[in-house]
């Protein structure tokens, strides 16, 4: 075994079929030095996965030693473009358990479809690589659960691909509603209403491309032919690989209203309606229309989308209203502005806004990477931290299973972690893996 820079001295056999439970890793708290590079592999390349690990490699203190990805014809074009771009020559996988076996790769960027970012990091947390996971944290309460658990048992440090808690445009507007600029926050509006939102032209399955090991895209998910309009960025519509707008941006703007209340506490309740409406020749299980409330002790914070177009209040196709007694805040991720409701406390509201403005050179993604490199190198916690991510992604994860459910309202008990008096939403706490990813521990 080379000298290992995970900090861990692995004496057993990482995977049988499936996870196996890595009981025999014994730790040390070796870190790398200041100067040193943190070498890094990306699993999931063709989209968000490699703008992320564009960002890391642009900080110059990051070396790529492997990506992998189940498309043969996705890891040979972003190969080239790392040689072109960044003179990087990572060794290329399909099986991202391969990948972890590389003794030299420090942390791992998850850019993987929803269903598979529980496994994937459950994994690297066993192999001793830190992890860097693409939100939503999983595509389902019980996963982020098992994630949590991992990421402690392990001493691992995750950064939750949540940009936002990174910005700085975003820390402003946190600032000075913490700091009683809008009087008491009691209630939060969000809308995200996007076009993507209502999948693919419907199309019939067919062939499985050359190149693509769909067995392996499908990993715990249920066994089913090749159709285009549920693969590659389209996921994100069906019930298995991800949540829709709900998930997809509810995990991003739902964790600005509970940042600016530092509101770290499970949802007690939820009411939701979801439904698909409109749009019959497009493929999806996702809803297009969804309205949902989550009543706080003493907040609300209320969530709207409509797929399909692209347009909202204040003539913003997404944002967050904070509603405070004295003035209101309108944010999105360019900007935030305190609106005019005519009164004294709102004038000086806006004039003293101008004070906590803030902006970065770095985009978003930019922020959030180095703020994980240096809690790599320090062992702390990330801006958006498993803890973050778990959190917010049971807010987003409930109003889905309460539409889906056909309950509408649901209560949750977070200390049995289950929903209180319904069969059909407790059963989507936890997706039912394929025998052979089955996840007997952590
Ligand atoms: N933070 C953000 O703002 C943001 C933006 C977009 C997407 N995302 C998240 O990023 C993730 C990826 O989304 P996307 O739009 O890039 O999806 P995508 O479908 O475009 O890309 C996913 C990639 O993962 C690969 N893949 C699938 N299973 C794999 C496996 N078992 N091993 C290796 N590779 C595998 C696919 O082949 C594909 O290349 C999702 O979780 C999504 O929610 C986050």
């Amino acid at each position: 075994m080379n000298a290992s820079r995970r900090g861990f001295v692995k004496k057993a056999a990482l995977f049988t079929t499936g996870a196996s439970l890595l009981s025999t890793a014994s730790w040390s708290n070796t870190s790398l030095s200041a100067n040193e590079k943190i070498n890094v592999g990306l699993i999931g390349c063709r989209n968000q996965g490699f703008y992320v690990l564009r960002e890391f490699l642009q900080t110059g203190n990051v070396s790529c030693l492997g990506i992998c990805d189940i498309d043969q014809q996705i890891l040979d074009e972003k190969s080239a473009v790392l040689k072109k771009d960044f003179q990087q020559t990572p060794r290329l996988y399909k099986d991202f358990r391969k990948m972890l076996e590389d003794k030299d790769i420090d942390a791992v960027i998850i850019g993987t479809p929803d269903h598979w970012h529980c496994l994937q990091t459950v994994y690297a947390c066993q192999a001793g690589v830190d992890v860097y996971v693409e939100k939503p944290l999983a595509n389902s309460i019980g996963e982020c659960n098992l994630m949590l658990e991992a990421a402690r048992k392990y001493h691992r440090i995750v950064q939750v691909g949540q940009q936002q808690r990174s910005s700085l445009v975003w820390q402003g507007a946190m600032d000075f509603i913490k700091a009683g600029h809008i009087g008491k926050l009691r209630k939060a509006n969000i809308w995200a209403n996007f076009e993507y939102g209502i999948g693919a032209k419907q199309q019939a399955d067919e062939a499985v491309p050359q190149g693509v090991d769909f067995d392996l895209w499908l990993g715990p998910a249920p066994e089913r032919s090749f159709n285009p309009t549920r693969f590659h960025g389209n996921w994100r519509h069906f019930w298995d690989y991800g949540g829709g707008l709900m998930t997809d941006w509810g995990v991003h703007l739902l964790d600005m209203a509970l940042w600016a209340r530092d509101d770290a506490s499970e949802p007690e309740q939820v009411m939701a309606y979801g439904r698909n409406l409109s749009f019959e020749e497009y493929s999806r299980e996702t809803f297009d229309t969804m309205s949902v409330i989550f009543p706080k002790k003493d907040y609300v914070i209320n969530w709207e989308h409509a797929a399909g177009h692209q347009s909202g209040p204040y003539d913003m196709p997404y944002g967050v209203e904070f509603i405070g007694d004295s003035a209101t805040v309108v944010a999105d991720r360019s900007d935030w502005t305190v609106k005019a409701g005519g009164n004294k406390e709102t004038k000086e509201a806006r004039e003293i806004a101008a004070k906590y403005k803030k902006q970065s050179s770095f985009s978003d993604v930019g922020c959030h990477v180095r703020d994980f490199l240096r809690c790599i190198k320090a062992r702390e916690t990330p801006s958006c931290s498993i803890e973050v991510g778990r959190n917010v992604a049971l807010y987003a994860h409930m109003a889905n299973i309460a539409a889906r459910a056909g309950d509408g309202s649901l209560s949750w008990e977070a200390g049995r972690q289950s929903f209180i008096n319904s069969k059909r939403a407790n059963a989507l706490i936890m997706p039912s893996y394929r025998e052979s990813w089955r996840l007997s521990s952590v």
